[in-house]
């Protein structure tokens, strides 16, 4: 049964320890202990810690599902007396979560479950946590995850989890909870991946090079009474912590010593963090880095490090927001299963780890929350004061996680699972929708996060948020009907009549003819492509018209949420290849690779979350541990790397790499549930060679030459010489037509930034009726007394 101290619980105090005896008649053939709680459990057996997960049991919609971890402690049972114990910290279920600063979401003191089970020939003997239990407490006298946790060594009660033990402790209370909700453990546990050492200690700042999420491991030498206090976080300014992304978490650790040399740790509480700075003595200092622990599936490397940076820092995104729910962040007052996050960032996520254990238990919970509530909740767990509205790009994950999941895995029973609620998700929208069949009314975020849209107002973008609202619904109500088709439901040609409406109407109200789209912001063009949302002539215009608002934006990004994941897919499916890898290799604020020229380490909240001064961007909105946006990494594994799964699973692929951006090799691996898939490619002088080693039938399209081949599973390689078209171009003069250089988006580029610092009100029009007969020299002509440092920045950007 569940168990709960009988003294009162203050929110972030002290974690109750629990304790309770039994005997053993002799040494048992096999003795399982299953373990769970509201909370953060600890378990021990006989002073032995059992089991190597942390932050156990996760977080779940515990009211639904609560995980029962099953540990196997045969080995630790003596004949004789034995104890079993656990402290219990507040963790999700009793301390403080999400951004409204409120504790207690689902108990108002932590509870514990243990119950043994011995076998001893036929006789199975079971042992329960239950009233003859007792619970005190310990050296663990504050503990939050947001706010840290304190240790004073002085009152660690010595022996308390072995027979025997003598303290002044009260006996526990029944606490009631739903047995239906116990579920044994689906997500991957939480456990300690791998330490990293400091790369700098300046006094009492330490670097750690790399921002992460877990805690830190510490040794010590102290006098009885001495305090080390640990603060944390992700940026320093002057020399000093730059608290302000942490909004209210205090994120603070303390180790009261009992005197003597110790090595600590805390275990109640995580951090997101690259800094610390220790008040106190400390001999030694290591981040303990903690995420559930997944099975990595993904790699890709290139020949630009920055790009691998770009790539190593969506990684580390990735498991600094994989602590057993998929959160936004792992540092400020929310950490929440932010639903927009993942549905954005949930193909990149499924390319690089197993996320089927971690995403699998996720959908539980929101299948249960929905179920309960008649909404999908914004995030999962639902801990909100306020009901969701349905949105798109945020509960919509209820549709398209699954249909990632079986694309990624191949496996039909994942939809099969979530059918109900995707099925109930898609008919409240119907129900919403206005006579035209547009999604035209409600709350939505929108293209959230538009750099553009003010500060104080991150849902205020450039596109019109119900455009996005009905793209995203024709994307989703298609993902239904196919899913609906695949499983063969009654409901299936209700849904494809819904999405054929939804795309309609789509294009009556936003599209024109020749492929024009409302507000004509890149969001809107990248949206209309990526989702089969345009005839191809319409899909032919809309990509030169993205291609030249990218280019007006000098390549930056001008785009939030919902539009910045599909601005390289759309750019390259429409033949605008080159002006995809301008983008992706522009470094000015904000782009994708600025954040990696500023020494980012993780994928930021916002590309310009800080300034080229440095100054933290002060929207409050300035995460950087954020996955989101490190969606873009989808785009590289496949266009890059060149790997696209053609039927669901990889049980057929295209291999595909298209080269550019000046790289010159790359390299990828993935384990699909056929086996591993590897593609390298590389250009060396005018040799090309690619090599390929797929478990599965494959489409193979060479680079360059575009040559397309059908290929058996095993390895091949191919190796030729660069077409002529690859060869030196004409070089371009101070006479070549404007209109020449504009079609040729790296110069061009080169030569807008070049105005851009001499003119900065007069833009370069390639387009103009006149670029044809206009040339370089003709346009210094009309310059009253060009200076040489124009006619020089001129002839270097047609270099
Ligand atoms: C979170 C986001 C989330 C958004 C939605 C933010 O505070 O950090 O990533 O999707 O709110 O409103």
């Amino acid at each position: 049964m569940f168990v709960a101290p009988s003294f009162p619980h203050e929110p972030g105090g002290p974690a109750p320890y629990f304790r309770g005896e039994f005997t053993a008649d002799r040494q048992p053939d096999q003795a399982l202990l299953e373990v769970t709680g509201l909370g953060i459990v600890e378990p021990y057996l006989n002073g032995i810690r059992v089991g190597d997960e942390v932050l156990a049991p996760g977080w779940t919609s515990y009211r639904h599902r609560l995980q029962v971890s099953t540990h196997d402690v045969t080995a630790l049972i003596k004949p004789g007396a034995n104890a079993l114990g656990a402290i219990v910290g507040d963790g999700w279920a009793a301390g403080r979560i999400g951004f409204e600063g409120k504790n207690n979401h689902y108990t108002d003191r932590p509870a514990l479950f243990m119950r043994l089970e011995m076998t001893l020939g036929e006789q199975t003997v079971v042992v329960e946590s239950d009233g003859t239990w007792s619970a005190g407490t310990g050296a663990i006298i504050a503990n939050g995850l947001f706010d840290g946790e304190t240790y004073d060594a002085r009152r660690e009660p010595y022996g308390w989890s072995q027979p025997g033990f003598t303290g002044d402790w009260s006996a526990v209370e029944p606490f009631d909870w739903n047995p239906e909700a116990l579920v044994p453990v689906v997500a991957d546990p939480i456990r300690r991946i791998e330490e990293l050492s400091p790369v700098s200690i300046r006094g009492k700042i330490v670097d750690f090079g790399q921002n992460l999420t877990g805690w830190i491991k510490l040794t010590t030498t102290g006098e009885t009474g001495q305090t080390i206090t640990i603060r944390h976080a992700e940026l320093l300014e002057d020399g000093e912590l730059n608290v302000e992304t942490l909004r209210t978490v205090r994120a603070t650790d303390r180790y009261i010593h009992a005197g003597g040399t110790v090595t600590w740790e805390p275990r109640f509480t995580f951090h997101g963090f690259r800094y610390v700075e220790i008040d106190g003595p400390f001999d030694e200092v290591k981040a303990v880095v903690v995420h559930s622990d997944m099975r990595r599936t993904g790699w890709l490397k290139t020949s630009d490090e920055r790009l691998n940076r770009l790539h190593a820092n969506t990684v580390w995104s990735m498991r600094g927001n994989f602590v057993g729910v998929p959160t936004d962040c792992p540092q400020r007052d929310e950490r929440l299963g932010w639903t927009g996050d993942i549905n954005a960032f949930a193909p990149t996520a499924a390319f690089l780890y197993d996320v089927r254990p971690v995403l699998g238990s996720w959908l539980a919970d929101l299948a249960a929350e929905q179920r309960e509530r008649g909404f999908v909740p914004w995030v999962v767990p639902d801990v909100l004061s306020n009901p969701s509205a349905p949105t798109a790009l945020w509960s919509d994950v209820a549709v398209s996680l699954p249909w990632v999941l079986y694309q990624e895995y191949g496996d039909a029973e994942i939809l099969r699972r979530c059918y109900g609620s995707m099925a109930a998700f898609i008919r409240d929208v119907e129900g919403r929708l206005d006579a035209d069949g547009l999604w035209s009314s409600g709350f939505q975020f929108g293209d959230w996060l538009d750099p553009d849209a003010p500060g104080d107002n991150p849902a205020g973008a450039k596109t019109d948020r119900h455009l996005v609202a009905a793209a995203y619904l024709a994307k989703t109500t298609r993902e239904m009907a196919d899913t609906a088709e695949l499983l063969n439901t009654e409901d299936a040609a209700h849904f494809r009549a819904l999405a054929d409406k939804v795309r309609q109407a789509f294009r009556a109200e936003y599209v024109t003819a020749k492929g024009r789209i409302a507000g004509e912001t890149a969001t809107a063009y990248a949206l209309a492509i990526c989702f089969d949302l345009l005839d191809p002539d319409q899909e032919a215009r809309a990509g030169r018209r993205l291609a030249e608002l990218v280019a007006k934006a000098g390549y930056k990004i001008s785009t939030g949420f919902a539009g910045t994941p599909l601005m390289l897919p759309a750019l390259s499916r429409t033949g605008h290849l080159e002006a995809a890898y301008l983008m992706l290799m522009e470094p000015g604020c904000p782009s994708f690779l600025y954040p990696v020229t500023m020494g980012a380490t993780t994928i930021w909240e916002r590309w310009d979350a800080i300034a080229p001064d440095g100054t933290l961007n002060p929207s409050g909105m300035s995460s950087l541990n954020h996955y989101a946006l490190g969606a873009v990494t989808d785009w590289l594994h496949k266009t890059v790397g060149g790997l696209t799964p053609l039927e669901p699973g990889y049980r057929k692929v295209l291999i595909a790499p298209q080269p550019g951006g000046g790289l010159t090799n790359a390299a990828l691996t993935h384990w699909t549930v056929h086996g591993d898939i590897r593609i390298s490619w590389r250009v060396e002088g005018r040799q090309v060679r690619l090599e390929v080693s797929v478990p599965v039938e494959a489409t193979v399209r060479l680079p360059y030459t575009g040559e397309t081949i059908e290929v058996q599973l095993g390895e091949h390689a191919w190796s030729y010489e660069l077409p002529e078209e690859y060869g030196e171009r004409e070089p371009y003069t101070m006479d070549t037509s404007l209109k020449t250089l504009a079609a040729d988006p790296t110069v061009w580029q080169a030569l807008t930034e070049v105005f851009a610092k001499h003119f900065p009100s007069i833009p370069l029009d390639g387009n103009a009726p006149e670029a044809a007969a206009f040339s370089l020299n003709t346009v210094l002509e009309f310059i009253p007394g060009p200076s040489q440092e124009l006619a020089d920045d001129l002839k270097a950007a047609i270099q």
